[in-house]
């Protein structure tokens, strides 16, 4: 296991990735990059739906400086638990929070080499799932998913849609429709729920993302 919640630092599996993602959130503001969501209206709907309260636990997969945080505080969740591999980002949303960060866990790791060593009623990722590209990433990324989910747990992942930019950030990206997204995960998650995103980034450019709900068989 290769996770840290700081004091030292972790040895990442792809440290290209974690190099990559430092120096994306040093060079600009929480509020410039080209994700940013000042209110993430879907994924709040989405975790809405799945009809958990606010003793639920939920983890968010590269959370990174998301105000999803900050929004799911308001609303009352008490086990939050934020996870990126790039600490700078972590850093940024705790002072954002400020006092508030303490009622957070942090967790500084790759996903494809996160072992939990507990479990949640929520898993959400937005934006980071479509990054691997490679069926060994994507497999590790299950193996953390299954291991962190409790049964009948749920999964909310937004991507890409198959008409969103093929590339982010520098990086090559997968495009997923919702029965695509569906197969990838494979049978043990069943789709309840999609919904479609026009991201408008900073500079105005358009992205399609696509959200899904899945509950654990
Ligand atoms: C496009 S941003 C999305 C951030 C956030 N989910 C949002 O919607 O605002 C992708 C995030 O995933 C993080 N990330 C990328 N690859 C990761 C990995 N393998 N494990 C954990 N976090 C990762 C990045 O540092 C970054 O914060």
């Amino acid at each position: 296991m290769h996770t840290s919640t700081f004091g030292h630092a972790p040895v990442c599996k792809h440290p290209a990735w974690k190099d990559h993602w430092e120096n994306l959130y040093a060079e600009k503001a929480p509020t410039g990059v080209n994700w940013h969501q000042s209110h993430p209206q879907h994924s709040l709907s989405l975790i809405g739906d799945t009809g958990i309260g606010t003793a639920a636990s939920i983890i968010d997969v590269g959370g990174g400086a998301s105000t999803l945080v900050d929004h799911l505080l308001q609303a009352g969740y008490r086990d939050i638990t934020v996870l990126d591999i790039a600490r700078t980002a972590i850093q940024r949303c705790q002072l954002r929070l400020g006092d508030l960060s303490q009622q957070i866990n942090w967790v500084e790791s790759d996903i494809t080499d996160y072992s939990p060593g507990r479990t949640f009623d929520i898993w959400h990722d937005r934006a980071v799932f479509h990054f691997l590209t490679l069926d060994r990433d994507r497999e590790f990324y299950l193996e953390a998913l299954h291991n962190a989910l409790k049964p009948g747990g749920q999964v909310i992942i937004a991507t890409f849609s198959d008409i969103g930019p093929s590339q982010c950030n520098g990086l090559d990206v997968m495009r997923y429709t919702p029965g695509a997204l569906g197969r990838v995960l494979g049978p043990r998650l069943r789709l309840v729920e999609t919904l479609t995103e026009e991201h408008r980034t900073p500079a105005g450019g358009l992205q399609q993302f696509v959200y899904c709900r899945f509950r654990h068989n």
